[in-house]
């Protein structure tokens, strides 16, 4: 039944298709791949100022946490080359009200406040206005260089424990559009598949923003990995059905007790996966943990509630009503089976294991 018409895509001819380069800085610029215009053009927008980078950050034409963290960073290159400041002084003032927009986009992703942060500790720890901004552009390019290298060996960890024949479910889109390029749960995917296990994957559409209809789908058919997309509320009864062995997703913050903010919907998957006793795990680089806050000081972003209301044109509820939007969950620690990461796998008690792991403070 969950083989699909893409099946033939599966296996050897897995990545024939070049990698999705989400963002890159070129010529003094930000380029990204528009996501709002996927899947119906995969078009690439320049940004010459970080005003726009943080309006791109807001309206999601850059969005997945590893992603956002590297535009902020090269929104704040851009800062840096455009000021006209003339001391350390100056250059430090115009960089923070930079750092205050671009941290003002997005309020849950740890993985921007993450950037800005090393962005500025980068520029402070500098005494010449040349060298501050050089060291800006070389930190922003570093970012983006270590993002691939470290979303590999993540992937390379996890594809461990992805068995031949598995039926991975995946929400939202954690995956190349959520990164630099290479994706944390989806590049976990594209690593067993690259190492020749024989997968399936079963993509949630992710409402009310579709990430997984528009984005996952997107990318697991031009990587020629096979998958089908399911509607979010088809996740119980597949489950139920015994058609999904593990579920791997991404995420946006991970705090030291191991509580997990990703996309909303996440949470039902993992107290579905907990009910059926299917592993359930997590995928993200080190950036994306937050070792300092405690789960009531986390802000759960609350999206326009024009999202839930229209699609396109089309109203799709009445006109003036109440709405709830958010766009993030918190799954509990006892939910999830391990969390996998450039360092390894880290598996529970996470309260004593994630402190012992991750050192970035
Ligand atoms: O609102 P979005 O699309 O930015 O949300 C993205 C997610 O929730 C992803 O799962 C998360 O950022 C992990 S991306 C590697």
């Amino acid at each position: 039944m969950l083989r699909g018409k893409n099946q033939k895509n599966n296996g050897k001819l897995a990545n024939r298709f070049k990698d999705l380069l989400t963002v890159k800085w070129e010529n003094n610029q930000v380029i990204m791949i528009d996501q709002t215009k996927l899947p119906g053009k995969l078009v690439y927008v320049r940004y010459k100022k970080y005003e726009d980078v943080a309006r791109a950050i807001e309206r999601l034409v850059v969005r997945g946490a590893p992603a956002i963290g590297v535009a902020a960073a090269f929104g704040m290159s851009l800062a840096a080359i455009s000021s006209k400041a003339k001391t350390k002084k100056a250059l430090l003032k115009d960089l923070k009200i930079a750092y205050n927009r671009l941290r003002s986009t997005r309020p849950t992703a740890v993985n921007l406040v993450w950037a800005l942060d090393r962005i500025m500790n980068e520029a402070s720890s500098k005494n010449e206005l040349e060298d501050m901004k050089e060291s800006i552009v070389h930190s922003s390019l570093n970012m983006a260089t270590d993002d691939i290298t470290t979303n590999k060996q993540l992937g390379k960890n996890g594809a461990e424990m992805i068995h031949n024949d598995d039926v991975i479910l995946t929400h939202c889109n954690a995956g190349s559009l959520a990164t630099v390029t290479y994706g944390t749960a989806l590049g976990v995917l594209r690593a067993a598949s690259d190492m020749g296990k024989n997968i399936q994957v079963i993509a949630t559409e992710t409402r009310p923003v579709m990430q997984g209809s528009r984005l996952t789908a997107f990318e697991l058919d031009h990587y020629g990995i096979d998958f089908s997309l399911i509607p979010d509320t088809a996740v119980g009864h597949l489950m139920s059905s015994g058609l999904i062995n593990k579920v791997i997703v991404g995420a946006d913050r991970i705090l030291k007790t191991g509580h997990v903010y990703n996309k909303i919907g996440t949470y039902q998957v993992a107290a579905l996966a907990k009910r059926h006793n299917i592993p359930f795990y997590v995928a993200a680089p080190s950036s994306t943990f937050d070792l300092t806050s405690k789960v009531n000081e986390v802000v759960i972003e609350e999206r326009n509630k024009n999202e839930l209301m229209k699609m396109g044109n089309k109203l799709l509820a009445p006109k003036g009503i109440k709405v709830l939007n958010p766009a993030f969950d918190v799954t509990p620690p006892e939910l999830i089976t391990g969390i996998i990461t450039e360092i390894g796998i880290i598996n529970p008690p996470y309260e004593k294991t994630i402190a012992k792991i991750v050192r970035h403070g």
